[in-house]
Order: structure tokens, then sequence, then C-alpha cells
């Protein structure tokens, strides 16, 4: 007989099911076994009793997590032994076939315990964990969550467009991986600290409205609301002013709400906007937390920060960086104003805060080559290396570049604020520690040296792991 799914046993009194997954929990009351089946959908109350005594023996065997068949008969549970706490609670099943499909061993830690396991042992064993409630639900919720972000962007007609992982340095703030090119001795490909560069190059194309659920990685030290590889709902659009944008993000954070988590309030509609300088004078932040209630998870209190400085002093160099990006516009306003202050320019560029966290960036972006080259020109690059790292941008803008802006959202925040959890490790599926290891694959990790060979790379002795 077919295996059908948990959650759909309850329509089925007084018929005959076949049901598989892993045993939850035994209980043995006199002479009856019980357990507690576990599939993704849900919880089923199965009883053995020892009219069926094959079955019975075999049933007492059972030990939490083995895999296991059950054919049984659904019957109704009489009204005092109901179960309001899980959604097969008015039924059971009565246990005519068993059949083992895997033994387990004990589990490292017991899979619904109330108290929760420690978090080494829980990213290790990541594939037990996440047969967890908490966790699994929160797998459950980010799938729905992008599964509505691509609808809505599908409707407006974007085409979601992916960009290459192998590629090469952009200058967004933040140390990058690299990967040796093995055809290309001495040469490196970097890793995307986001798709900036593709996405302004596919609007240049005259793609029109692209987004991507993008998969970004950035090298840098770990927080709750940052890992070295995240994803981002990345946007951009031609012939778009910051309203438009505006519009786009606050219709699609609002239907996501209504859709998905209609019990959560947000405080004002249309969002509020602040100045990059109200905010920080106000609240001495750039994300804000305006909720009434700091502590309500159930109140979403969104806000945008608008007109943020083109460029801040380096916190570690003697020159200037762009806040957002360089590829951002700064106020023509400001430029004609203050053209020998930098300082004082304001960008294009606008956030999204929500409870307290940035969960969208985003500019209005160059779209003149004389422009870009004067940004690079106040960065402080030379000729030489805004031809080798940027030529492609300044070219591309010499064909046809239309104006242009986008955003992108942390995706990993937006679950994690949604979910109300407090650390975004626990809405992505498989993550890393705060020093940057994946416990459960063992990475990062030492390659044999034929590998090193064929990268071109030889470790010093000195940094050789004792
Ligand atoms: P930005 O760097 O502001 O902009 O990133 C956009 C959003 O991505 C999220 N984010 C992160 N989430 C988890 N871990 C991280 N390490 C991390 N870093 C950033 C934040 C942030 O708001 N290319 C531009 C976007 C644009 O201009 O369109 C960019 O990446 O929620």
């Amino acid at each position: 007989m077919k295996r059908i799914a948990i959650n759909q046993v309850v329509k089925k009194v007084g018929k005959k099911v076949t049901v598989s997954g892993w045993v939850h929990a035994r209980r043995d009351h006199g002479k009856l076994i019980f357990i507690d089946l576990r599939d993704r959908s849900g919880l089923l109350q199965v009883v053995f009793s020892p009219d069926q005594e094959k079955t019975h023996q075999l049933a007492g065997t059972l030990r939490s997590e083995y895999v296991i068949m059950i054919s049984g008969v659904v019957k109704e549970r009489p009204a005092n032994l109901i179960n309001p706490k899980i959604s097969t609670g008015t039924i059971e099943l009565s246990a005519e076939k068993l059949e083992i499909l895997n033994p387990a061993k004990t589990p490292p830690f017991e899979i619904e315990s109330i108290q929760e396991p420690g978090e080494e042992i829980r990213m290790k064993y990541r594939y037990l964990d996440l047969r967890r409630s908490r966790p699994k639900n929160n797998l459950v919720m980010r799938h729905k969550i992008i599964k509505f972000v691509r609808d809505y962007f599908d409707k407006l007609g974007f085409l979601e467009i992916e960009t290459p992982i192998l590629t090469k340095g952009t200058p967004e703030g933040a140390r990058e991986f690299i990967v040796p090119a093995r055809l290309w001795p001495g040469k490196f490909y970097v890793l995307p600290q986001s798709p900036q560069q593709f996405k302004q190059l596919l609007i240049v194309a005259g793609l029109e409205k692209y987004f991507q659920i993008a998969r970004c990685f950035r090298d840098e030290d770990q927080r709750g609301d940052r890992q070295a590889e995240f994803t981002q709902i990345d946007v951009e659009m031609s012939f778009v002013n910051p309203k438009d944008i505006f519009s786009l993000v606050e219709k699609l954070m609002i239907k996501l709400v209504e859709k998905l988590y209609p019990n959560k309030k947000i405080s004002q509609m249309p969002f509020p906007q602040l100045t990059y300088q109200e905010s920080m004078v106000k609240y001495q932040t750039d994300k804000p937390d305006l909720r009434v209630d700091k502590n309500n998870p159930e109140e979403l209190a969104f806000c945008w920060i608008v007109d943020i400085p083109m460029f801040e002093n380096s916190e570690t160099e003697k020159k200037l960086v762009a806040v957002h990006h360089p590829f951002t516009t700064p106020n023509p306003k400001d430029m004609k104003k203050y053209p020998h202050d930098p300082l004082k320019w304001r960008a294009y560029a606008y956030d999204l805060a929500l409870n307290g966290f940035e969960i969208f960036g985003g500019s209005i972006r160059i779209h003149q080559r004389d422009i870009q080259k004067k940004v690079f020109d106040i960065l402080g690059l030379t000729e030489e290396e805004i031809g080798r790292r940027f030529g492609h941008m300044l070219n591309a803008f010499e064909f046809g570049a239309p104006p242009h802006g986008g955003i992108a959202g942390g995706l990993d925040r937006i679950v994690a604020i949604l979910q109300n959890e407090p650390n975004i490790r626990e809405v992505i599926p498989f993550s890393k520690t705060g020093d940057n290891r994946d416990l459960m694959m063992e990475a990062p990790s030492l390659i044999n040296e034929e590998q090193l060979k064929e990268a071109h790379i030889e470790i010093k002795k000195e940094d050789l792991p004792r």
C-alpha cells in the first residue's frame, strides 16, 4: 500500500493506511505498546496490541529514531484520550503490520527534549537537530518566504538570473574569499560579496528587471546577524527612482507578513523615513528599533534610512571609503555645493531597518563614466587600478547604460526576525560557528599535497597545524 503522510491520516478514520517515519517515543502500558511516529508533517500515536502477536513482539524491540513502516487501521480515540497538542490527537493507528527499515543508535541528544541541546552538539549533528520541530519549522518557513518572494517578483515581470560565484573582487567593504585558479598559476578567483556588478551589467544589457535569491560570501568576523556565507534577495531595475524601490520593497514586506505571519502587526504604513543624520542624532544608530515595546517580537517597525553619506574616513587607513559602495550615485546638489569636500556629499543610498536590524540596503547607481571615474579617483584608486579592476564597468557605461538602481535584502535576517530567532544561524540550513567552522563537515580542512600542488600553493612550515 502506498505510504501517506501523517497529517493525512486524520481523514482516513475506519480505513487501512500505511505510514513511515521515525520512532519519536515509545511507551509500554501493560500489554499495550504505544509509539509516537514522526514524519515531516507531524506526530501520530500508534498502538500495538498483543492480539497481533508477531507485530507486537517486533514493536517491543523498537527504540528512539528507528525508521519504520506500519500498516494498520485508523481509529477514533475515546473523548477522554484526545490529545489537543498534536494535529492527529483525535485518532490513533491500530497497528497490524510493522517493518523496521533501519535501526538507529541512541542519538547524542534527545530529539524533543525540553532542555535545548548545546550549540556545538547541535551543529555537529545538524541532521539530527533538524529533526526537532523548531529548527525544522524554521526551514519550512524559509522555504515559504523564498517561494513568496519569487512569485512576487515573477508576477511583476522580473527575471531571476544567476550570476557567477567564481569571479573577481568587488569593493563592498568586506574581506573576500579567494579560490586558486589551477589553470592560471598565481591567479585567483574571488567569491562574490554580492552580485552588485553583474546585476548592473544585466541592466546595461537591457534586461530591465532583475532579481536573484543570491548566495554571497564575506570573510568577516561572525555575529548574531552575520555569517560568512549568506543569502540576499537581490534586485535591480532600470529607469527608477528611490520611491519606486521603496514602494516595491514595502509591498513585498507587507504582503509577505499578511500572508505568512498574520499574527504580526506592522507599526506604521507606509514605512516612515528618517535621514541618516536624524537617525544618528535621535537614536545614535542607523538601524533604530522603533517598536513601542522593544521586547515584542509580534510588532514589526520598519523604517527607511535615507540620505546616507557617500564617503567616510576609513577606520584603518588614511583614506576615504564608500559608505554603501562606489557604484552609488552621489547627490548632484552636494557635489556642486561642496566640490572639494566629498565627506559632505550625501548619496542616493537607502537602508531599510526592522526592529533594530538592517534588513535591506541599496542605491541609485552611477551610469555615467565620468562620475564613476571621479568616485574611484576620490577613493584613491590609481589609473592602473581603475582600469584593471573596473575597466569593464567603465566600458559598459559607454555603450548605452540606462539610469538604474536597486536594493538587496538579507534573507537570513528577515527569516530570523519573522521567526523570532535571536541568531541567523537558526534559520540557515547548515550554518557556521562564530569562528567560521562547519562542525559537521569539519570545514575548513587540510587538503592533500597533490591538491596543493595542482593549485600552485605552498604552505609555510610555521602555518602547518601541529
Ligand atoms: P549590503 O552590503 O548592504 O548591500 O547587503 C545587503 C543586505 O544583506 C544583508 N547582509 C548580511 N546578512 C548576513 N550576513 C552578512 N555577513 C551580511 N552582510 C549583509 C543585510 C544587508 O542589508 N550590493 C549591495 C546591495 C545593493 O546596493 O543593491 C549590498 O550587498 O541585511
